[in-house]
C-alpha cells in the first residue's frame, strides 16, 4: 500500500511543478508590472494569481473536496485535508528579476504538515517531503553544515522593515551583533528558498518574522525531514511544535547547530513589547 503523505506529495509535487512553469513564463519579462501589496517592501504580480490558479486546478483535479488556503486567494473548500499554497515565494525577486524564489504547496491533516514541495523552477530544484525523508530532485537531503556561529551563514530578513521604523537603533544594534557573531548573515528574499537551503546545507539557519502558513508548512517539514532543526516563536517563547506552521516567526538550523543568540533574538524580537539585546 502506498503511504498518503507519499501520494499527498506527488500531487503536492505534479501542482508545484504545473504552476511553476506557469510562474516562470513570467520571469523576467521585459516591463513586467508589479504593485505594491500591504506596504512597499510586498509586490503582487498577474504571475503570482496565474500560478495560484493553475496549482488550484492540479489540486483540485487530484484531491477533491479538500481545503485550500492560496495566498492570492484566500480560502476555499472544507474538511480534513488542507492544502497550503504560495504560488511565488519571492515575489519581490520574482518581480524584479532576481532568481531567488519558488511555488510551496503543502498538505495538512490534524494539525500536521505531511507532506510539502517547494519548487525553483529557474534552478530546476524540486525540494520535496513525504513519510520517507526530504529530497532534492530525487536525492536524499541532509542538513549538515556548520554548527560553530563564527563558520556559519544565517539567512534573514533582519531588521524587519516595520521594526526599523519602531525602534530603529536597537535593531540596528541587534544586527551588528548578528553581524560580530556570524560569519555571514544574509537576505534571499524568500522564506521558503531560504528554509530549503538550511535543509541542504547549503547555509546554517534561517529566520523569518510575520510570515504565513503558505510560506513555512512545505519548507519546515523539508527541513525537519533533512534532520535539522525548525522552532516557531511568540509572546517571547519557543512554541508547541504542534500546528506550528500557523506561528508567525521561526529559526530553522542545521542539525547540531549551537546559535544562542539566535534563540535569544526570537524571544526578544517576539515578546509583546520586544527588548534589547542584553
Ligand atoms: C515573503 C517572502 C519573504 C518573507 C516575507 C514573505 P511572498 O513571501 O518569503 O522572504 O520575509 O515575510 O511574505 O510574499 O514573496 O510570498
Amino acid at each position: 500500500m502506498i503511504d498518503a503523505s507519499i501520494e499527498l506529495a506527488d500531487i503536492a509535487e505534479e501542482a508545484a511543478r504545473e504552476a511553476g512553469a506557469v510562474a516562470a513564463q513570467g520571469f523576467r519579462t521585459p516591463g513586467l508590472e508589479f504593485q505594491a501589496k500591504s506596504s512597499l517592501h510586498d509586490f503582487v504580480t498577474e504571475y503570482d494569481r496565474r500560478s495560484e490558479i493553475r496549482a488550484r486546478e492540479v489540486i483540485g483535479a487530484r484531491s477533491p473536496g479538500s481545503r485550500i488556503v492560496g495566498e492570492e486567494d484566500g480560502e476555499t473548500g472544507g474538511g480534513d485535508l488542507t492544502w497550503y499554497i504560495d504560488p511565488i515565494d519571492g515575489t519581490s525577486n520574482f518581480a524584479r528579476g532576481i532568481a531567488l524564489w519558488g511555488v510551496c504547496i503543502a498538505a495538512v491533516v490534524a494539525d500536521e504538515v505531511v507532506a510539502g514541495v517547494v519548487f525553483d523552477p529557474i534552478a530546476g530544484h524540486v525540494f520535496r517531503a513525504d513519510s520517507r525523508g526530504a529530497f532534492l530532485n530525487g536525492a536524499p537531503l541532509r542538513a549538515e553544515g556548520m554548527t560553530a556561529p563564527d563558520r556559519a551563514t544565517v539567512l534573514a530578513t533582519f531588521p524587519p522593515a516595520k521594526d526599523l521604523q519602531r525602534d530603529r537603533e536597537e535593531k540596528l544594534e541587534t544586527l551588528a551583533r548578528l553581524q560580530d557573531t556570524y560569519s555571514h548573515v544574509r537576505d534571499l528574499g524568500s522564506a521558503a528558498i531560504a528554509i530549503c537551503h538550511v535543509a541542504a546545507g547549503w547555509a546554517d539557519a534561517a529566520f523569518g518574522f510575520g510570515i504565513h502558513p503558505w510560506d513555512v508548512a512545505a519548507p519546515s517539514l523539508i527541513l525537519r525531514r533533512a534532520g535539522g532543526v525548525y522552532r516557531s516563536y511568540g509572546g517571547g517563547e519557543e512554541l508547541p511544535r504542534r500546528a506550528d506552521h500557523l506561528n508567525a516567526n521561526y529559526c530553522g538550523t542545521v542539525a547540531g547547530a549551537d546559535f544562542p543568540l539566535l534563540d535569544t533574538l526570537m524571544r526578544l524580537q517576539t515578546r509583546p513589547a520586544a527588548g534589547a539585546l542584553a
